[in-house]
């Protein structure tokens, strides 16, 4: 029985092509699926597919209703519901809901995009290429390549764009072809003590309480086309948008996940693993747990400061913690032991082949690549990480290419607290100078440390003698003052460190990357060829995918069963006044008390191989309906970017149902509902009143 659970549960591995989903169909519907690999995906008719969005850089979302109403995660529409708040309407601490679609507020510069078609264009891409060619020839074949290609595709006024991307390191490349949407409106989201009920403390965990959604529209010419933001756009009509599902999950119950998981590295070396798990993440940790500590201490003190600093602590906090989650199941795994054990039987299989050496070589580049990449990395979570560099480099852009400062010094100012950057300037280049490997620490940092004798003293000058700490003289910088700011110290801070970059790191980190990329294209085909009976998925890149499995709970330690399925019971649990994370909205307590909702269900576990971009992904039922929204995993299985552990790695989401209960009971949003289709027929209303 054992053994059959993890074969099963192997099963779950993995993040597949939609195009190519008629060779897991099959498997799908042994473990309960009812759809074709048409209703999935399809270029001929109306599919699953045209009902799911990238929305942003990095999050997903999907369609509800056929007037463009989008469902996506709260830290998804996070940075956009804070762009609309301020003191007096702080809609990130009260939700927003407008009453009606003329209430709904436009999003300049947040777009979605909608996949049309896939397709494989491995051997267009390679015409031309000749195996004698160098990797840099190579490159240039496919960008010649890609680029007439897409231009052919491309048309921008119509919103059509494509893009090609390869896979398998670039042993296959896809084209995919989008409709890209920029007038997208939100129109609810609630209250963060829902949305991010449990904050950072339960991020990446279980059991989860939060009630992480965001609801948004999109818009288009009354003919349908994309168009930027415009009075007279109207609500889209998608080709696809979901059936919402009232009948609940239950363990067991089949489930798939339809995104776009941004990053995954199923496929590297162990001398890889274990960089990631034993050196930088736990660098990385310690650096942010130095910034994370100071922008509490101001938060907790300052109800101005924890709106400017919300969406920058919530993203500095999440990669701290997911790092942790990852390093740790990388060890408990025995992750890097394990690839090491195939990597022996691979180069035993590989004698006599093309693939006879590959492994020491990829291993020697991983160890030559390895300190100037670790610099790298603390160049990125301490210098560039220093908040009035960073702006002081943005102004500068934009002062050379003629364009205003306003906006950005404007938008910068609002969200900025120089205590909390000045402390935190003391804190992370310390720590760089402690931290740095040896040999490689640049003399833009020891020159300075002998100059003012400590960080604290080169501190006090930057922050005094910079004008980038003053709004106003910011505001008066034009074209004229271009050539005396290089010697502004905080550009000259800048400077300085991004030359370090230039001179000392770039040049390893390029050649070893470009030696890794022809490396890791010939390792992964000799993988393929290693187990050729085994499906491969490719890493993920953001493009579509869809991963699927089962309701599940999980053992996070020895002798606790996780249930996969919370409640409203457990917000209450959890429920505290006086701690900010776990402080619900005295509405929630008041329904709460009157009775007979201790069973409506909040969030649910399930097997779908997840990664981060999946944020919003639609969880949908063996019938095609929406049954959640995915939004993280848990803690334990956070290193399924690496290695994905069928007995620890579970996505998380929220509950439909949840969602219904608070736009309709907190949100008093009720005329969202109306246009949303529910099976059964009628139930959505009836469900969210009665549970
Ligand atoms: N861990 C989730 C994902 O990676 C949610 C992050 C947002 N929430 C937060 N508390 N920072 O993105
Ligand atoms: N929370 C992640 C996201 O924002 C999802 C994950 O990493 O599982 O995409």
């Amino acid at each position: 029985m054992l053994l059959f659970g993890a074969v099963a549960a192997r099963a779950d591995e993995g993040m597949w092509l939609p195009a190519l989903i008629s060779q897991r169909i099959d498997a799908m519907g042994q473990m309960g699926c009812r759809l074709s690999a048409e209703d999935i995906y399809s270029i001929n008719q109306a599919s699953l597919k045209d009902a799911v969005v990238l929305f942003g850089g990095g999050c997903t979302g999907e369609l509800v209703s056929d007037r463009g109403l989008l469902l996506t995660n709260h830290h998804c529409g996070y940075s956009y519901i804070q762009r609309h708040s301020s003191v007096e309407h702080d809609y990130l601490k009260d939700g927003f809901w407008a009453g009606s679609p003329e209430e709904e507020l436009p999003n300049p510069g947040l777009t979605v995009r909608f996949l049309d078609r896939m397709e494989d264009v491995t051997a267009l891409m390679l015409r031309g290429y000749e195996p004698s060619m160098s990797e840099e020839q190579r490159d240039s074949v496919v960008e010649a390549n890609s680029a007439s290609l897409i231009r052919s595709i491309e048309n921008p006024a119509e919103g059509i764009r494509a893009s090609v991307e390869a896979l398998y390191y670039a042993n296959q490349y896809y084209l995919f072809v989008y409709r890209v949407f920029s007038d997208v409106r939100l129109v609810g989201a609630p209250p963060s003590s829902i949305g991010k009920f449990g904050g950072d403390t339960d991020n990446w965990m279980w059991p989860r309480h939060t009630g992480d959604f965001s609801v948004f529209r999109i818009y288009a010419t009354p003919d349908g086309k994309p168009a930027a933001y415009s009075p007279s756009n109207v609500p889209y009509r998608p080709r696809k948008h979901f059936r919402i599902s009232t009948a609940g999950v239950r363990e067991g119950d089949f489930t798939f996940v339809y995104g776009c998981p941004g990053s995954t590295r199923e496929y590297v070396h162990s001398e890889e693993v274990r960089y990631i798990g034993e050196v930088s993440d736990p660098q990385k940790i310690a650096l942010r747990t130095l910034r994370l500590d100071i922008q509490k201490k101001y938060m907790s003190q300052s109800q101005a400061v924890r709106i400017q600093y919300s969406a920058k602590n919530a993203s500095v906090a999440n990669a701290w913690k997911k790092w942790q989650g990852e390093s740790k199941g990388i060890a408990r795994l025995g992750a890097v032991a394990a690839k090491q054990e195939y990597e022996r039987r691979f180069e035993k299989w590989a004698e006599g082949t093309s693939y006879e050496g590959l492994l020491p070589r990829i291993k020697e580049i991983h160890q030559r690549r390895e300190p100037s990449y670790l610099a790298y990395e603390y160049l990125n979570e301490t210098v560039r990480s220093i908040e009035i560099l960073r702006f002081a480099s943005e102004v500068r852009n934009a002062l050379e290419r003629g364009r205003s400062t306003e906006g950005i010094t404007a938008q910068f100012f609002k969200d900025y607290c120089q205590s909390i950057d000045e402390e935190t300037f003391v804190a992370i280049m310390e720590a760089f100078g402690k931290g740095v490997p040896a040999g490689l620490l640049p003399r833009c940092y020891t020159d300075k440390l002998a100059r003012f004798g400590s960080v604290e003293a080169w501190k006090k000058y930057v922050f005094k003698k910079s004008v980038f700490t003053n709004p106003a003289k910011v505001k008066a910088l034009g074209e004229k003052d271009l050539k005396r700011l290089g010697k502004d110290p905080a550009l000259e801070m800048w400077d300085a460190f991004q030359a370090w970059f230039e001179q000392d790191l770039r040049p390893v980190i390029a050649q070893t990357g470009k030696e890794l990329k022809s490396a890791m294209r010939e390792y992964m085909r000799g993988q393929m060829e290693f187990e050729p009976s085994k499906a491969f998925y490719p890493d993920a890149n953001l493009t579509l995918r869809v991963a699927y499995g089962k309701v599940s709970g999980y053992r996070p330690v020895d002798a606790v069963w996780y249930n996969p399925v919370s409640t409203l019971k457990g917000i209450i649990e959890k429920d505290n006044p006086d701690i900010f994370d776990y402080n619900i909205p005295q509405v929630l307590r008041d329904i709460y008390e009157a009775g007979g909702v201790e069973d409506q269900s909040v969030c649910f576990l399930a097997t779908n191989h997840t990664s981060g971009g999946n944020s919003g992904s639609p969880v949908i039922n063996a019938d095609g309906d929406l049954i959640g929204i995915n939004f993280d995993r848990v803690w334990e299985g956070t290193m399924s970017d690496l290695v994905f552990d069928p007995d620890y790695c579970r996505n998380i989401s929220i509950d439909i149902r949840y969602l219904l209960f608070i736009i309709e009971r907190i949100g008093g949003a009720g005329w969202l509902l109306e246009e949303m289709d529910f099976v059964p027929a009628g139930s959505g209303t009836v469900l969210a009143a009665n549970q």
